[in-house]
């Protein structure tokens, strides 16, 4: 399988927008999923990728993202993980908010190279990494991110339990969430909701009510 080279192909299939609910940042975003999608299975020469999630600013992302900025206490001196970074929207906030450092995570390549490329955009700097640590021993990290990561089960459990376990060692951890099936029913508590402008391709809907959720 050829690897390609992911910056190139980001530069080329996406362009730069502003999140409707956090135009404070510039992503590289496709407007629409199944030809970037396509174009990513051509570019790997293989089928039944899983989407490139990288290329959207997803609702639970962008709340989570909001939230950060109008309350940059949250993360100001501190140490973030981002985790299921994506685009890396959620880390760059967190370093407009004055984060001591952000670690962002993501197991696709594709994001890992997006993640470098927006914060390049956006004039911060973010460490990157693409392995799978859900489960591992807090690495330092004051407060957890997590951007819309409950729309799968076994995914959805397994960062469940580990979030609590990097909570109960004395993290603070927040997710972001547009009512994903998998999201967690209890150990959470709301701080606030917003409005996120989406598309009907994406979430079949224009409009998603998003809230953001400190693990407790
Ligand atoms: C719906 S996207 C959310 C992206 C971003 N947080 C946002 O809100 O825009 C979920 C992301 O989680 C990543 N992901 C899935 N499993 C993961 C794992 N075990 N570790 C890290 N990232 C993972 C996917 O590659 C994808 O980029």
């Amino acid at each position: 399988m050829s690897m390609g080279d992911p910056a190139a192909f980001i530069r080329a299939n996406t362009m730069l927008h502003e999140p409707p609910l956090v135009p404070e940042v510039k992503l590289h975003l496709a407007s629409e999923i199944v030809p970037i999608w396509q174009m990513t299975e051509e570019e790997l020469e293989k089928s039944g990728l899983p989407p490139p999630f990288w290329a959207f600013a997803w609702a639970g992302g962008q709340a989570l993202a909001r939230y950060i900025l109008d309350h940059p206490e949250t993360v100001a001196g501190k140490r973030v993980l981002d985790f299921g970074a994506g685009s890396g929207m959620i880390g760059i906030a967190a370093m407009k908010a004055n984060a001591a450092s952000v670690l962002s995570v993501d197991i696709d390549p594709f994001a890992a190279a997006s993640i470098h490329l927006n914060a390049e955009v956006n004039g911060v700097s973010l460490n990157v990494a693409t392995d799978d640590i859900v489960g591992s021993a807090n690495g330092g990290w004051d407060v957890i991110l997590i951007g819309d990561m409950c729309y799968e089960r076994p995914l959805a459990e397994r960062i469940e339990t580990w979030v609590h376990s990097l909570v109960d060692g004395g993290a603070t951890a927040y997710i972001g969430d547009p009512g994903r099936t998998y999201l967690p029913k209890s150990g959470l508590e709301k701080i606030v909701s917003y409005a996120v402008k989406t598309t009907r391709e994406l979430e079949d809907t224009d409009v998603r009510n998003t809230s953001v959720w400190r693990v407790i």
